[in-house]
């Protein structure tokens, strides 16, 4: 199969790479110049572990290139992904769909034989019907097929996600296009991975309700981890306790400084006005929204009472600001409503992120940025861990609590205990619902 690819973020390059993988002929198209000369050089705008060698590997076979122009990939595929941005909406929180839709415009002038134009952006129900009106109108001429394939991949484990899915999901409208992406995934077919089809409506509303939910579950913990600071209990317990219930099932139990990321934020927002225009309010996400952005700012207050009562001129030194680990992702972190709060309030902070700096540097303006987690500590007044990098769970904590002027952390991840902390030589621990 031939395929082009519309956007190589996050969703479209790994999409890209691993279908080329698949033995497809690939070209990832993107309007950014300066990420196609870095991909035409065999360098990865982002970091996501593995990504670089399979492209490597697949430009080496031919199969895998990289263009500015969609004109002549689009008019030579069997199918075109769009896997553009759909970032939350300034003012109403709605998914803005610019990018869509002006990718939308371009690929239909350029359509040529039948083609199906797939949906990879998380986008509104009733997006997919849109796109067909819209290159319906820019080319009345045109043999298409609209098809929604939400992705499901999570950042930091991309690859394997995209090479061996719990499911993959298919809207679609015709028997034709249907065949076009059973021929796509073919490979995942073949090793008995499920493949959901569905009506176009459907595929887009599993992406939305699949989001929301998770987000639920994180925080309905996080709000549990809140009550089991007032009565005693440890939150690490009651998960592992719920976890095991097959209904529950173990993941997504964490309790932690409140979700973030590129997904989630907007995603249920973008849930809560989708309902808001049907008249079928998301009571649910609606408050998962409000009690995830009060947990971020109950952090804030963890940390502050930590310091004594106030942030001015502490030293504090923060492990992690990406969103998770193992990427590069800042959108959304809890770092950015954290790290602001406590320059806010007088402290100096200093940083260490494996992944974070490149991103981290504009986002977090006023903080001092280590390579090293132990000279970041030298003198500080206070230890914060925010995002669980494995070269944070397994600190020589003595010689941390040595290094800083006072010893004390904030362990958001709930990866140490109070414990450990003490027979460390911290004078004060604290955690997340523990
Ligand atoms: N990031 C994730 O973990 C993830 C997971 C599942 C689904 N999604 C969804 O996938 C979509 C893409 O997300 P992302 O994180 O990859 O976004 P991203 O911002 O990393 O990448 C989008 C890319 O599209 C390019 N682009 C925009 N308009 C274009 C156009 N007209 N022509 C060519 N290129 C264009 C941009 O330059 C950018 O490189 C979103 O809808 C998101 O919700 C993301």
């Amino acid at each position: 199969m031939k395929i082009a690819m519309i956007g190589t973020g996050y969703v479209g390059l790994v999409s890209g790479v691993c279908f080329s993988d698949f033995g497809h002929e690939v070209t990832c198209i993107d309007s950014d110049p300066d990420k196609i000369a870095m991909l035409n050089r065999g360098e990865i705008p982002i970091y996501e572990p593995g990504l670089e060698e399979l492209l490597a590997k697949n430009v080496a076979a031919g199969r895998l290139s990289f263009g500015g122009d969609l004109a002549t990939p689009v008019a030579e595929s069997d199918a075109v992904f769009v896997a553009v941005g759909t970032p939350a909406r300034r003012g109403d929180g709605h998914a803005d769909l610019t990018y869509v839709y002006s990718a939308a415009k371009e690929i239909a002038k350029s359509l040529s034989g039948y083609t199906v134009v797939v949906t990879k952006s998380t986008v509104p129900v009733g997006t997919n019907r849109q796109l067909k009106q819209i290159i319906r109108n820019a080319n009345p001429d045109a043999e298409f097929d609209v098809a929604s394939n939400p992705e499901f991949l999570r950042e930091g484990a991309a690859l394997d996600d995209f090479m061996r899915p719990d499911r993959v999901i298919v809207g679609v409208q015709t028997e034709q296009a249907s065949q076009v992406m059973q021929d796509i995934y073919r490979p995942l077919f073949l090793r008995d991975f499920p493949i959901v089809t569905t009506d176009l409506e459907s595929a887009e509303m599993i992406k939305y309700a699949a989001n929301a939910f998770l987000a639920t579950k994180i925080t309905f913990m996080n709000e549990i981890a809140a009550l089991c600071e007032k009565v005693g209990a440890d939150v690490k317990q009651v998960s592992k306790g719920m976890g095991l219930d097959g209904r529950i099932g173990n993941k997504f139990l964490h309790a932690g400084p409140g979700y973030g990321g590129s997904c989630f934020p907007k995603d249920t927002s973008a849930l809560a006005r989708i309902g808001q225009e049907h008249a079928v309010p998301m009571q649910i996400t609606e408050t998962v929204i409000k009690v995830n952005n009060e947990t971020k700012r109950r952090m804030v207050d963890k940390i502050e009472d930590l310091c004594g009562g106030t942030f001015n001129g502490k030293i504090i030194a923060v492990l992690g600001v990406t969103f998770k680990p193992n990427t590069d992702d800042m959108r959304e972190a809890p770092s950015l409503t954290i790290v602001p709060a406590m320059i806010g309030g007088g402290a100096k902070v200093r940083v260490v992120d494996p992944q974070g700096r490149r991103e981290g540097e504009a986002l977090l303006p006023g903080v001092q940025w280590f390579d090293d987690a132990y000279k970041a500590c030298q003198n500080a007044d206070a230890l914060v861990i925010l995002t669980e990098w494995n070269e944070f769970r397994a600190l020589d904590l003595r010689r941390v609590a040595k290094k800083m002027a006072v010893p004390r952390m904030a362990d958001l991840r709930n990866i140490y205990s109070a414990k450990e902390a003490k027979r460390a030589g911290f004078q004060a621990y604290v955690a997340v619902g523990r």
